[in-house]
């Protein structure tokens, strides 16, 4: 192949002529130009409608003090890859690989000698393209000072955007035309997000979800993010074109690469059907096997938290004040409740000393992770778990002091083996240390990766809140099972924006595109002053919806959010949270449009069972299944978990219905969903 394009080429090979080349794949077709400068264009069309109008790759270095954008095309190399692997855990037994490749060796046209190759990788519903630097003579050791990729739209589509921002990704999002993006202004209403450090007016994250008028739906992200940092986009718009905005260090460098080094994937998912984007496996695809060996010991796990209490005032973190939530017989009760209803796991925090002063004083020694409050008996609490067979979680709370958190990694990781707890929630809330580093930073993406690293040697599963956006690293370290780094559960707690009831049908398309999510569903009780009358917070959801979310919302680690007494008033309703599981087989997305509803079934982990959970947003809708996904000639029983007829996520949220129904392969069902409603199926072969 390579032989081919390269006689190709040869012909083409005159200076001052543009050099183009053609590829397609499946429903795509990519071309790639150097121009009379040298500049290198990419552009994407699926079935004949453009995505990425041509659009420029090449970089600005700080060292050597130079831009890298004009070259000489040296050879083109192809290939095709097709193949399967099978998840350790996740939405599918197996995942199908395959994909056309092409990688153009590139040399810098001025004199520097410099060697790049960018690779491009063409799926059945996407791209994904990277620029590599070789190992070559004249160039080791480079400061990379901005990317100058670029994706040019093209149109001014409807955007599900955040504001572009360094440290947090906890915004609401914001549904406009690409033309009426306004990240200060959006961010402007925020009010309860720790860390902000904005880029810019136009400036949005990844996972970016658009709508084209001619109906594609365009994704837009990175897969595979190691030793480098978040990419962020800013637009221009006049031309609708993003160019890559990277997080920079205290100094404003953005990465300290050495060759041979690559940048991670830039990805495009693509479709005219919004549904198929929800199943797409490029992302994973993009990313390397695991390198962990041994994984039997990893587990999806439900787990439940001395934690809810904590947000809504029923009880706090520190000990001082007579209220603390963490005690040893609060931590048994959780205990009990989660061994009665056969919940895996009890996640305590608010267990170690240091929560008097851990927020807002950028301090570096906050806590040491091996040090209980005197009223928490961590063996007696371990042991007691261990006897009812539930698994404790870990809390690492660092409060953004990730020096102290370095430093004490490994006694950390023994006190946890020493006391038979084998999963960590880690958390960043605050300023960074090193100080004038950001969440999102080379150093700390460096950092995540460390942890998810050294977590596997000691055997302990992770996951990690105010983390870097997941980009399908969970390939690499099934350990690493889901991350926080979006607006979860707990801003409905939160005074200025809460959630809406849309959220959730954007964050599958957004936020979830990288990877899992520890959104912590399962939200019970919905006035927020059930233990403070002066707090006016609300869920804006109706229990039904509640239920739907352990389907809608992938996650291997789920957390029953709510506390065990708001449990026990509902234990009919608790039973589709105690019965849906956390792997699975099979996945089919029913239905679904971003902003509006999602309605996805799930067959169980080797069995014949299906889950089906459905949401919508502020509207009341039908919801039309046909269960033609079902084994042909078997009967099942449905147990319908749906909003009751008066249900609604103002008025009336707890107002549900469960009934039982005889279904097959041929039955249709109607159900209605309440406004900011849903409904959860459990479905039984007999
Ligand atoms: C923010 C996390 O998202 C939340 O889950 C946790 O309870 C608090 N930080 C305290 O660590
Ligand atoms: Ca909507």
């Amino acid at each position: 192949m390579r032989y081919l394009f390269l006689v190709l080429f040869s012909c083409l090979l005159q200076y001052s002529k543009a050099q183009t080349s053609t590829t397609n794949f499946q429903d795509f077709t990519l071309t790639t130009t150097i121009d009379s400068d040298g500049k290198f264009n990419y552009s994407l069309y699926y079935k004949n409608k453009p995505v990425i109008y041509p659009a420029k790759i090449g970089f600005e270095l700080n060292k050597p003090k130079m831009v890298l954008n004009e070259f000489i095309l040296v050879s083109i190399d192809s290939n095709e890859i097709n193949n399967t692997w099978k998840p350790i855990w996740g939405e599918e037994d197996e995942i199908k690989n395959n994909y056309k490749q092409l990688i153009f060796h590139l040399k810098d046209k001025k004199d520097s000698e410099i060697l790049l190759d960018i690779e491009f990788r063409l799926f059945s519903d996407g791209i994904g393209f990277r620029s590599m630097f070789p190992k070559q003579k004249n160039l080791t050791h480079f400061i990379i000072g901005n990317e100058l990729t670029e994706f040019k739209m093209s149109g001014d589509h409807k955007a599900f955007w955040i504001p572009g921002d360094y440290d947090t990704n906890e915004y609401s999002y914001n549904t406009t035309k690409l033309s009426a993006i306004e990240s200060i202004v959006a961010a402007g209403k925020e009010k309860d997000i720790a860390v902000v450090s904005l880029i810019g007016p136009t400036s949005v994250q990844t996972p970016l979800m658009m709508k084209s008028q001619n109906g594609l739906y365009i994704n837009i992200h990175e897969a595979a993010l190691i030793d480098y940092p978040v990419m962020n986009l800013t637009l221009n718009k006049q031309d609708f074109v993003f160019t890559t905005a990277l997080v920079p260090d205290p100094v404003g460098n953005k990465a300290y690469l050495e060759t041979p080094a690559r940048t991670p994937w830039r990805t495009i998912l693509v479709s005219d059907v919004a549904a198929d984007l929800l199943s797409s496996k490029t992302i994973l695809n993009l990313n390397e096997p695991s390198s962990v060996q041994n994984t039997d010991w990893i587990k999806p796990q439900k787990f439940m938290g001395v934690w809810w209490e904590m947000h809504i005032g029923k009880a706090t973190w520190q000990k001082e004040g007579g209220k603390h939530g963490a005690t040893t017989a609060n931590a048994k009760r959780y205990i009990d409740f989660a061994a009665a209803h056969k919940i895996d796991g009890v996640l305590v925090e608010g267990w170690n000393k240091g929560w008097e002063d851990w927020f807002g004083n950028w301090k570096e020694n906050v806590y040491d992770f091996v040090t209980p409050y005197p009223d928490y008996n961590i063996q007696e609490v371990s042991n007691y778990a261990k006897e009812k067979g539930v698994n404790l979680i870990m809390h690492h709370e660092t409060a953004g002091a990730v020096t102290n958190y370095e430093r004490r990694l490994d006694t950390a990781y023994k006190f946890m083996l020493s006391n038979n707890i084998y999963t960590v929630k880690t958390g960043y809330v605050g300023k960074i240390i090193p100080r004038g580093e950001h969440h999102d930073g080379q150093w700390m993406v460096n950092h995540f990766n460390r942890v998810a690293e050294k977590t596997a040697q000691y055997q302990i599963m992770l996951e990690a809140h105010e983390s870097v956006h997941p980009t399908g690293l969970h390939r690499t370290y099934p350990n690493w099972m889901a991350n926080e780094a979006a607006r979860g559960a707990e801003f409905n707690n939160a005074p200025s924006l809460g959630i809406t009831p849309e959220h959730n049908t954007i964050l599958p398309f957004t936020r979830l595109m990288g990877g899992p999510m520890d959104y912590t569903p399962g939200l019970f009780h919905f006035k927020l002053n059930q233990f403070d009358s002066t707090r006016t917070q609300v869920v804006r959801s109706t229990l039904a919806k509640q239920l739907a979310l352990y389907v809608t919302m992938y996650s291997p680690l789920q957390m029953l959010a709510d506390l065990p007494e708001n449990y026990e008033k509902h234990l009919d309703a608790f039973q589709f949270i105690k019965d849906v599981p956390v792997d699975w087989s099979a996945t089919k997305i029913i239905e679904a449009e971003p902003g509006d509803y999602i309605t996805i079934a799930r067959r169980a982990k080797n069995s014949k069972d299906w889950f089906m959970g459905s949401i919508t947003d502020e509207n009341e809708r039908i919801s039309t299944i046909r269960f033609d996904f079902l084994e042909a000639n078997k009967k099942y029983e449905a147990t319908i978990y749906k909003d009751g007829p008066n249900a609604d996520y103002i008025n009336n949220p707890s107002a549900y219905i469960i009934e039982k129904k005889q279904i097959d392969t041929s039955s249709t069902l109607n159900i209605r969903l309440a406004k900011g409603g849903g409904y959860a199926i459990s479905i039984k072969q007999k």
